[in-house]
């Protein structure tokens, strides 16, 4: 029998460290599955998509720019995903695509290996994107004492804090009108790092003992590394071990078994 197929959509794709990763935990779970990087380009989803299925594809992983236009080109969502309007996973099912996100639980499994609580925290989400969409969800579920999703502008986080009204409280803020607050875990969900910046924030919002997560990796977390350090925080974490538990997530919405993120991280920590 030939082996499962699997590919991770998205464009640019050929940095994708998915591939590795997957192949890392086929391995680890003795399961025989091929997974590539496919780059597709936005006006081609639709395409590709329905290719992809017809050829026998059994789940496909979405990065950018396609995870929130694929929504609405599979056949159901998960509630996670439509609450978040994106997807990262997409699992066959006989009459298309159903789509998931995984992103949330990824973030939460590696602040728990991290031994870092979100339940009675004070805590402050970076940016209103996607990504931020992503993990307010499951951020809510752990039940933080506040949850506060910050933007340079007012329109997006009100915009998310309505959404999520039926879930739970988001209090929206400009990063400005942060000043004076103070937070027991601060995660950035700004794309800033990859433009060598951080948000501009006021001083003093990190509380003593406080941790700070960035879901960026590699070049692009560095500048946020060295704000939480100049802020004394307790952790300064980057989300490469998000990445690897979203995997890890999709890998067992696809196939079943539940494989063990830390020995990848281990293994793409070490280069
Ligand atoms: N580790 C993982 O598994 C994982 C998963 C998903 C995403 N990510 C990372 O998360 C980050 C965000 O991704 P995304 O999909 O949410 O991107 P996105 O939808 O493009 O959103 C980017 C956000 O960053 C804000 N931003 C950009 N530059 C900024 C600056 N200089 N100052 C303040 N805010 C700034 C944007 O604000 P405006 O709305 O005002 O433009 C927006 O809120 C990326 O670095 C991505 O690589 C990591």
């Amino acid at each position: 029998m030939s082996a499962a197929r699997f590919a991770v959509i998205g464009q640019p794709v050929s940095h994708s460290k998915s591939p590795r990763i997957h192949a890392a935990f086929a391995r680890e779970c003795g399961v025989d599955i091929e997974y590539t990087a496919i780059e597709v380009a936005p006006k081609e989803l639709a395409n590709q998509l329905a290719t992809l299925h017809a050829d026998g594809y059994v789940g496909l992983n979405v990065t950018l720019p396609h995870k929130a236009a694929a929504v609405a080109l599979c056949a159901g969502v998960s509630e996670r995903a439509q609450l978040a309007g994106a997807v990262n996973c997409l699992i066959r099912s006989d009459d298309g695509w159903r789509g998931d996100n995984t992103d949330g639980e990824g973030l939460l499994r590696d602040l728990s290996r991290l031994g870092l609580v979100v339940a009675g925290a004070r805590v402050l989400v970076l940016g209103a994107g996607g990504a931020a969409r992503g993990i307010v969800g499951p951020l809510l579920a752990a039940a933080p004492a506040s949850l506060t999703v910050s933007g340079r502008n007012p329109w997006k986080p009100e915009e998310l804090a309505e959404q999520f009204k039926p879930v739970g409280t988001v209090i929206p803020r400009t990063h400005l009108a942060l000043k004076g607050d103070a937070y027991d875990l601060i995660i950035n969900a700004t794309s800033a790092g990859h433009d060598g910046g951080v948000p501009r924030l006021p001083p003093g919002l990190l509380a003593a003992g406080g941790a700070c997560y960035d879901l960026s990796y590699g070049a692009a977390f560095e500048p946020f590394a060295a704000w939480a350090r100049a802020q004394g925080a307790s952790v300064v974490a980057d989300g490469l071990g998000m990445l690897v538990e979203q995997a890890a997530a999709s890998f067992t919405l696809w196939l079943g078994p539940a494989p063990d993120a830390e020995a990848v991280l281990a293994t793409l920590r070490a280069g």
